[in-house]
């Protein structure tokens, strides 16, 4: 059953009612991956379609959408939604408006203008992100991508890349899923200046350090942990910090220009806490968190992942279960702290949603 906030409003007539006689430009998507996010996304322009129109005339078609085990669908006068959101719940190959590209090949051949990158992330590689990417700025198209690989590997460059044709590269969904940080620093925050980072960036390991104090073994939570399908595919990349790493790099490189690379982040994960660990930190007032941080010694940037007992006076430590949270130090506001959800299909659908309106109103690059 679908949340309230998505009811349907299909029925509602799509009009488009700001004080302009000009009818707002008419985005062409390209969604490239049909996973958990891409149908978060759909759901959400599906039932948001009227009101995107007339409170952001934001006005859009889907014309393709690729999945290498179900195929690619194109159809350049826009695909049906209410069909995407439909197929979104099976896993049956695609059967219609089939075109015989594979994903780069829709993102050099069709006639999109804003491809949404949501393949499965590879922090040794990037791709076929950085591919995908490099293929869309070629062709003269925006990318938004949810994958942590290019922004953590190669920003600078595929920034450039993007600047260079005018193009936007977009990554909200990267850290904190639709809880805003990115823009928030980019749109609201522009101007200021951020000279340090700490915050819980990782929910899969928050949630099995929550359940150890609740009395699980580190087994047993982890175990809960994958029934409930927080864990990547590979379950090292939550557990051993390498995902809050890349998150940490890409603050630095997106919001402080700093070229911080995965490799100058000391990183530890949580293997290494045992109950009898945890329960020594409850006497004491105290809880385990996987605490990634960035500080400035001078020029020198301190970066690291580990787990930290933090008093119970720390904001920090009160993020449980799968909460995410971020204190950045400011020069014109002290500290500001934001936390929310870090993951989930509508969540992070949301973040991609917030990133088209930032090409929409054409503040993006
Ligand atoms: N899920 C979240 O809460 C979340 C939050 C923040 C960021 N992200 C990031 O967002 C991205 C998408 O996440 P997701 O959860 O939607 O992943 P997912 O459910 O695993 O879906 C990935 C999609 O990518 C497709 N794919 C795999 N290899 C591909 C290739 N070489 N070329 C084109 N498509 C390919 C898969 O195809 P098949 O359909 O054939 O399997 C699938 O449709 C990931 O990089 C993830 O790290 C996810």
């Amino acid at each position: 059953m679908k949340p309230d906030y998505l009811a349907e409003r299909q029925g509602n007539p799509v009009t488009w009612s700001r004080n302009s006689c000009l009818p707002p430009l008419k985005h062409r998507l390209a969604l490239v991956g049909f996973g958990t996010v891409a149908q978060g996304l759909c759901q959400i322009l599906y039932s948001r379609r009227a009101d995107l129109l007339k409170e952001h005339a934001f006005d859009f078609d889907i014309v393709a959408v690729t999945s290498p085990s179900r195929g690619s669908m194109y159809d350049p006068e826009g695909l049906s939604l209410s069909k995407l959101v439909e197929l979104g719940t099976s896993r049956a190959p695609f059967t219609d408006h089939l075109q015989t590209w594979d994903s780069e090949a829709v993102i050099r051949n069709s006639n999109a203008t804003i491809v949404i990158e949501l393949t499965p992330t590879d922090l040794k590689t990037a791709e076929p992100a950085l591919t995908y990417c490099q293929a869309a700025f070629e062709s003269g198209k925006h990318i938004i991508t949810g994958n942590k690989g290019p922004a953590a590997l190669n920003y600078q460059n595929t920034k450039s890349l993007a600047e260079q044709s005018g193009l936007a590269f977009l990554n909200e969904a990267t850290v904190l899923s639709g809880t805003p940080v990115i823009s928030l620093f980019q749109q609201s925050l522009a101007g200021i200046r951020i000279h340090g980072i700490r915050g819980i960036l990782n929910g899969t390991t928050n949630f099995i350090l929550s359940e150890m104090e609740s009395g699980a073994r580190y087994e047993q939570a982890l175990e809960t942990a994958e029934n409930r399908g927080y864990l990547e595919a590979d379950k090292t990349a939550d557990i051993e910090g390498f995902d809050a790493q890349a998150k940490l790099v890409i603050l630095a490189n997106i919001l402080m220009d700093i070229p911080l690379r995965l490799q100058d982040v000391q990183r530890s994960g949580i293997s290494s806490i045992t109950s009898a660990k945890i329960q020594a930190a409850k006497q004491a007032d105290k809880r385990w968190k996987l605490v990634a941080s960035l500080t400035m010694d001078g020029d020198q940037v301190l970066a690291s992942v580990q787990p930290e007992q933090l008093p119970l006076s720390d904001p920090l430590s009160h993020i449980m279960d799968t909460g995410n949270a971020l204190t950045f130090s400011t020069d014109l506001l002290g500290d500001v702290t934001i936390s929310g959800p870090g993951a989930g299909s509508i969540e992070t659908g949301y973040s991609i949603l917030s990133d088209l309106l930032t090409i929409n109103r054409g503040n993006s690059v």
